[in-house]
């Protein structure tokens, strides 16, 4: 395994997440196609085709309406551009409302996709969901603290682990996902003392958003970090480029050489 800047030479499995923690920590972003995969290959530890692509892909207002259809077809295309990191399909809302929904579809996942884990959203709650999964031979991300698919029933995108009663929920939460068999924990939208307390009360690496420093490893959206999804800015995302200024200043060069017929000039003729 690499040691930050070195790029990852070999495939990444479960055994290698599991082996990361407290050792390096593990850098994980989203991707939704072959083209931004292969880009990511080999500098990353994890992929994770995110139902955010609901948002930033298809511009709907929140992740509710993506569909397991949708979350095949953009996980084919990153396994079909990155063949080094671990890639885990984000399960979508609706796909695991019973033990028996979430084993049928997280099997669809695995057969039709190159995938080696699916992510569920939900804590203690959904511990029974985790278990069923991966007694049936699926490994499972979780992911506790602000969760996306909750945003309508909670009234919103709200930051978690502010006092010690929610602390405590949390820490809960995680312990039970665990002893379901899930493999890591994505820990999103708490504050950095909450996400500490969790990292410490569990031996499977915590993923974090928002989460602070104290995680075991870190994911990042990859539109919000490249600076190509404008439309609002969290706290917690850093934006290493400006991807749509970038995008946008040369369209316009593009535009004007097309409108003043400089391109194509006699280099990219035949
Ligand atoms: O869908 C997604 O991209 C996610 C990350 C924010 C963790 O769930």
């Amino acid at each position: 395994m690499s040691i930050h800047t070195e790029k990852v030479a070999k495939k990444v499995t479960l055994t290698t997440i599991a082996k990361m923690k407290g050792v390096e920590p593990i850098t994980m972003v989203t991707a939704y196609d072959a083209l931004f995969a292969k880009l990511f290959d080999g500098h990353v530890d994890m992929i994770l085709v995110g139902d955010s692509l609901n948002m930033s892909f298809l511009g709907k207002d929140d992740t509710l309406s993506a569909t397991m259809d949708q979350m095949i077809y953009h996980t084919q295309a990153v396994c079909n551009g990155a063949s080094l990191p671990l890639i885990v399909l984000d399960m979508p809302f609706g796909s695991y409302t019973s033990k028996s929904e979430a084993v049928k579809n997280a099997t669809r996942a695995y057969q039709e996709t190159n995938a080696q884990a699916v992510k569920i959203e939900g804590g203690k709650e959904r511990a029974n969901i985790v278990k069923a999964l991966t007694e049936n031979s699926i490994a499972v991300l979780g992911h506790i603290g602000l969760m996306p698919q909750f945003v309508r029933a909670d009234g919103g995108y709200k930051v978690r682990g502010k006092d010690k009663t929610d602390i405590d929920l949390l820490v809960e939460d995680a312990k039970a996902l665990e002893a379901a068999g899930a493999f890591a924990i994505v820990v999103e939208g708490v504050r950095s003392e909450a996400a500490k307390a969790i990292t410490d009360a569990i031996t499977i690496p915590t993923i974090g958003i928002g989460a602070g420093l104290d995680c075991d490893g870190q994911v990042l959206v990859w539109s919000d970090m490249f600076g190509f999804f404008e439309e609002f800015k969290p706290k917690f995302v850093k934006r290493y480029c400006n991807g749509a200024e970038l995008v946008r200043e040369n369209l316009e060069k593009y535009t004007s050489e097309v409108k003043n017929r400089e391109f194509p000039s006699q280099e990219y003729t035949y």
